[in-house]
């Protein structure tokens, strides 16, 4: 048994793979009531696994900061209006509300278009449609690794642009149809600089390999000219999106699911019309991608 697997099985958590990929459920433990050797276990688990979910958990909200401020400071969330009662946490109401929306957000790693982009987001599922509205995750690492080596000794030269705006122009997000318009996108953009990140960059604490790209914010590559850069991101992107570096987890009332936003995109699946509501922290790192 290796030593990751001892722990966990002391800390009495019985630890449940999603895919072959990423994920595992943890069950057999209260996460409001965490000793420190079941924390020790689950933090073991965050790195081991990128995205764990625990299930029939009661949590007030004052709880689920809690757990967050185990992993880091709790940071604010510039884009999620609505915060909840207790200092940190984030009250999500549906998703557009409704199938045919368009207004979702593609894959992405949260706040990559900023020089210290989340640790991670801890969501917990308070009221949720019976079926639909799904997470997927997909691993940045396996998307590394899997590219051949000279396309990884090519990639690993490069720097990546990231961009909230531009994203949020050709989403549909942001507009410049009235003069409004234009002047809320040029108060993003005093804001929201555009930033570069390596496009490999090596895990704080693991140090495994990242391909660090996602979909949503990563816009171009700054060595390269527009047509190449076009080509690479848009071959990369079809690559690291692939199925077998992925896991879906399907929600249930008192889910708790959390992520490694530093090495894993995630993208939420509007398919649903019901009413949706979940809490949500997000941790901050320190971390400059590097
Ligand atoms: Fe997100």
């Amino acid at each position: 048994m290796s030593a990751n697997a001892e722990s966990m099985e002391k800390a009495g958590l019985d630890i449940r793979p999603m895919t072959g990929a990423l994920g595992c459920e943890i069950f057999g433990v209260n996460l409001a009531r965490l000793s420190d050797a079941e924390f020790a276990a689950i933090y073991q688990a965050f790195l081991d696994y990128s995205v764990l979910a625990f299930r029939d958990q009661e949590l007030t909200q004052a709880d689920l900061a809690d757990y967050g401020l185990r992993f880091g400071k709790l940071e604010d969330e510039p884009f999620i209006p609505n915060r909840a009662e207790h200092p940190g946490v984030y009250r999500m109401t549906g998703a557009g509300g409704s199938k045919l929306s368009t207004q979702y957000l593609d894959w992405h790693m949260d706040h990559s278009y900023q020089q210290n982009p989340s640790l991670g987001a801890i969501l917990y599922a308070v009221d949720i449609p019976e079926t639909g509205g799904d997470t997927l995750f997909s691993s940045n690492y396996l998307a590394f690794e899997a590219l051949s080596a000279p396309m990884q000794e090519f990639v690993s030269g490069l720097t990546a642009v990231h961009d909230v705006l531009e994203y949020g122009l050709r989403s549909g997000h942001l507009s410049i149809r009235t003069p409004e318009q234009i002047q809320h996108l040029a108060k993003v953009r005093e804001k929201r600089p555009r930033i570069e990140h390596p496009l490999v960059c090596t895990h704080p604490e693991t140090g495994r390999k990242i391909l660090y790209i996602n979909d949503a914010w990563t816009c171009s590559i700054k060595e390269l000219n527009r047509i190449e850069s076009n080509a690479l991101l848009d071959m990369l992107n079809r690559h690291a999106l692939h199925d077998r570096f992925k896991c879906r987890v399907r929600w249930q009332p008192k889910s708790v699911v959390m992520w490694d936003n530093r090495c894993v995109q995630h993208s939420p699946i509007c398919d649903y019309s019901e009413r949706r509501e979940l809490l949500r922290v997000a941790i901050h790192s320190d971390w400059v991608p590097s």
